[in-house]
This record gives C-alpha cells, structure tokens and sequence, in this order.
C-alpha cells in the first residue's frame, strides 16, 4: 500500500522522451537536443514540426512530402455544417467537438507505417479547424484555407499578411509547439494509451488545455494588464489583489521553472518591436508588473511564464484575447502528436493510476 497520493502527480514519471527536455532550475528548454533559441532563430514551423516528429532536421525532399501530409488536411463539408451550428461561446470547446467529429468516420489506426503521415494529415486539419473556428465567431464564409505554407495560409484568414507579423506568429507557434508533458499532453496520452485514435486523443486534450491554470493563462494574464490600465497603477493594483486579498497573478510562477522560462526572451523581443502607439501602454504596464511581482516573489522563486508575454504579442498581432488560446492550442497539436506516437510505439501501457480509499468502512442497507 503507498504512503500517500501524488497529487498533481508532481513527482511521477509516466513515459521517456526524446523529444523535449527542460531543466526547470537552470532554464533550459531543448527540441531534440537543440536549445529553443537556436530552434526559433532558424528553423521554420514546418522544419521544427518534422523535427519533433522524425527526430532530424528534413531536407528539402523530406520537406516536401511532410508538406503533402499537411495538405491532405482538409475539413469535410459536414464539419462546415457542424461549426456553423455552434453558438457563441468557448474556441476550444469548439474545437475539442471538431476534432471528436472527424473522429467518427476517421478512425485512423495506430500503424508505425502510417502514424507520422496522419499526424502531418492531423497537423493540416487543425490549421483548419482553428481557422474556420475563427470565421464561424467572426460570422464569415467557412473554406478549407491553403496548406502549402500553413502559417501564412492561416495568418490570411485573420488579414495579417504583413511579413513582420507572418515571422513573429511562425516563432510563437515554434516556441509553443511542445513543452514535455504538461495537463492537456497528459490528458492525450492517458486517451491514446487505450488505443483510442489520434483525432480523440487530441479532443481530450483541447478540454484539458482550456483551463485557465494552463492554456486559458495568457488570456488572463492579458485582461489583467488591462483591468490594471496603466503603469502607474501596478503598485496599488499589486497591494490589493495579490498581498492583500491572496490572489494568484496570473502569467507567474511554473510546476517546472523555478528561474525564467527560456522562452520568454523571444516572446518580449518580439512583442517589444511589434509594439505600436495603441499598444504602448498594455506592454509599459505589463513590464511594470513583472518588476513589481518579480522583487515580491524572488525568495518564493516564482518567475513569469511565457504566457505572460504571448498574449501581448498575439495582441499586436490583430488577434482578440478570446483566440489566444486557441492560438496556444494549435501550435502545441504537433508536440501533443509527437507525444502520442512516441508513447504508443515504444512504451505503450494502459494509463490506469490507483486512489486511496478515505471513505467509509462497510455500510449496510437498513429499510
Ligand atoms: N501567484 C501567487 N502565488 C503563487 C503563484 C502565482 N501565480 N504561483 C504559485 N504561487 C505560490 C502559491 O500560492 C504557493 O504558495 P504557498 O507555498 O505559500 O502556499 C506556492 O507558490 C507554490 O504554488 P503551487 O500552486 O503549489 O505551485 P504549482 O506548481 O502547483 O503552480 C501554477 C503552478 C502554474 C498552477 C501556479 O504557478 C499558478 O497558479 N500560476 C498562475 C496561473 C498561470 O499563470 N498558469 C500558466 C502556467 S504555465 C503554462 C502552462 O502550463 O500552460
């Protein structure tokens, strides 16, 4: 019988890995073995997709049929008519459906010879699935958009072409794209470890990652920037919600890095050039923040996350804090991928934790 539970399940190993590695004191994240700046720095969305995938940095052959996986992503007309139904309400309860439905008559079998080309079929599919989420929101025309470079193909869909912006949203769904085995990569690998397909397992996941103590965490950290209003209302703002009243601050603290998450630097590099007039006071009040919390929090060693910086940038980049989150969610669908596949071709064991009874002893019935 163990002593007690593992809540959180904070000190439990369930798979290997050779895709991500963190080293959460030092603040180092690594995409098979490459540090996330050299990653980000030089490699496209797709080179760094192929990458977690495969293991290696593709050449252009293999570029090119990865990029033929992708563009076999393509939405049936019934999930046109299946989004248009939805009412106003949660993107990534959206999604989390969308993907359930093409896992009806989808139901692509875990096969070695064919799980990478379905996750670059998967991978063109949700560039889909969020795109038309966002027009079905924004009451436009649904269409399947154009997978032969997907980053630029979705960015069109939002009127975002301008190149700066097309690079600047490539590095976020980069430094996004897997992060070990947080909840909603949790919540995929306990469904793929009963066979369930990869379309399911990655509904599983969009539920898990909605939760404002994840995905949901940028979006929050952002309205807090704006509830705050202004750099000269940190301090009070501080004083009162977060010593006086114990709240948390949202866009701080990490069950892995107790130092700054190496993704971060990218994240303010980027929304700091991006950074116009109009947003100038957001980001003024933002970095006032993480000066203020970071000299309240040193001794507890709690850090900003990336999340505190995304939605800054996903703000300069045109989009409303209700899709930030879906913008996390789909940049992170190839490292959910990658998980899934590694876990079921090498280890794979039905996830099945135990709890411990605290309840009653034996009762009896008396009528
Ligand atoms: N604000 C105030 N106090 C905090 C915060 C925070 N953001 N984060 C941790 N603490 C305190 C907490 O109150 C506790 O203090 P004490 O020991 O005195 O009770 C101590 O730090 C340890 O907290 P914990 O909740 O046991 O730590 P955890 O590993 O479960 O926390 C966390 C991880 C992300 C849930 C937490 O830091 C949090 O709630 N942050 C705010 C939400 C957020 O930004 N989420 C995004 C997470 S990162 C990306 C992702 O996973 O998607």
């Amino acid at each position: 019988m163990p002593m007690d539970v593992d809540l959180g399940l904070e000190n439990t190993y369930i798979k290997h890995t050779k895709l991500t590695y963190i080293d959460g004191e030092l603040g180092v994240l690594r995409y098979r073995g490459y540090d996330i700046n050299d990653v980000v720095n030089n490699l496209s969305f797709m080179e760094t997709a192929y990458l977690m995938l495969y293991g290696r940095i593709p050449d252009s052959k293999e570029l090119k049929l990865f990029s033929s996986y992708i563009g076999d992503g393509k939405l049936p007309e019934r999930i046109f008519s299946m989004i248009d139904t939805f009412p106003e309400g949660d993107p990534l309860s959206m999604a989390s459906s969308v993907f359930a439905a093409l896992a009806i008559d989808n139901n692509m079998k875990w096969s070695i010879d064919e799980n990478k080309r379905n996750a670059g079929r998967i991978i063109g599919l949700s560039f889909n699935v969020f795109a038309n989420i966002y027009l079905h929101i924004k009451g436009k025309k649904l269409y399947n958009i154009d997978l032969g470079d997907p980053v630029s193909g979705f960015l069109r869909v939002t009127n975002n072409m301008d190149p700066k912006n097309v690079k600047a949203f490539e590095a976020a769904m980069i430094l996004y794209m897997d992060h070990e085995i947080p909840a909603s990569t949790t919540a995929a690998l306990v469904t793929a470890s009963t066979l369930s397909d990869m379309l399911s397992s990655l509904s599983s996941a969009m539920n898990a990652l909605k939760g404002p103590l994840h995905g949901g965490a940028a979006e929050n950290a952002f309205l807090e920037f704006l509830d705050i209003g202004s750099p000269e209302n940190v301090k009070p703002w501080f004083n009162e919600h977060i010593i006086k009243n114990r709240e948390r601050l949202i866009g701080f603290g990490h069950r892995v890095y107790k130092t700054y998450d190496p993704r971060i630097k990218k994240f303010r590099e980027l929304s700091m050039s991006l950074c116009d007039e109009k947003n100038r006071i957001i980001l003024d009040t933002a970095l006032e923040l993480e000066r203020v919390a970071l000299d309240y929090f040193r001794e507890k060693k709690i850090y900003p996350n990336t999340d505190f910086f995304s939605g800054l940038l996903f703000n300069e980049l045109g989009f409303e804090h209700w899709f930030f989150t879906s913008l996390f969610a789909l940049s992170r669908v190839t490292g959910i991928l990658a998980h899934i596949i590694e876990y079921n071709e090498n280890e794979q064991r039905l996830i099945r934790p135990r709890a411990i009874y605290n309840g009653d002893g034996e009762r009896f019935i008396k009528r």
